[in-house]
């Protein structure tokens, strides 16, 4: 059973991350997915999520081709969480080519096409104008 994992904050669900999570799952088996906290995120980018990582992971969780998720506490621990969730195949979108090569060395790393014209910041944009 090939297992695959992949990280992200998917705060405000949209069709761009059903996507990306549909297809992780079609690269493997078993598809385990990092919700990034909200103090990731907080220390990131200076602001927390809309939705809270307990409503984040809930939802995510809630998917059909989602097997099991947890809370990514840290960027830095992307080998230690493949390591412990046993991963054979990281799926990362294609805004972060190269960035996580260095997990070629412990398992396969995949990078899918983002879905155009769509994203968390700009949905937050349109909503606000
Ligand atoms: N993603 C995607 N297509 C999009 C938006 C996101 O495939 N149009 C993917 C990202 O590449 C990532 C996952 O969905 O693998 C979670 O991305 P996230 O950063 O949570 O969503 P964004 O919409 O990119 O959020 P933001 O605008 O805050 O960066």
């Amino acid at each position: 059973m090939k297992r695959v994992i992949t990280f992200g904050t998917f705060d405000l669900f949209h069709i761009g991350h059903l996507n990306i999570l549909e297809r992780a799952k079609n690269q493997g088996d078993y598809l385990i997915v990092g919700v990034s906290s909200d103090q990731l995120n907080f220390n990131k980018k200076q602001k927390y999520p809309i939705c809270s990582e307990e409503n984040r992971l809930r939802i995510i969780s809630a998917l059909r081709f989602v097997d099991e998720v947890f809370i990514e506490d840290s960027l830095e621990l992307k080998g230690e969480y493949i390591e412990k969730y046993d991963a054979d195949v990281l799926v990362m979108g294609n805004d972060w080519v190269g960035k996580f090569d260095e997990y070629k060395r412990v398992c396969e790393v995949v990078y899918l096409d983002r879905t155009p014209s769509i994203s968390t910041t700009q949905l937050i944009e349109i909503i606000k104008s």
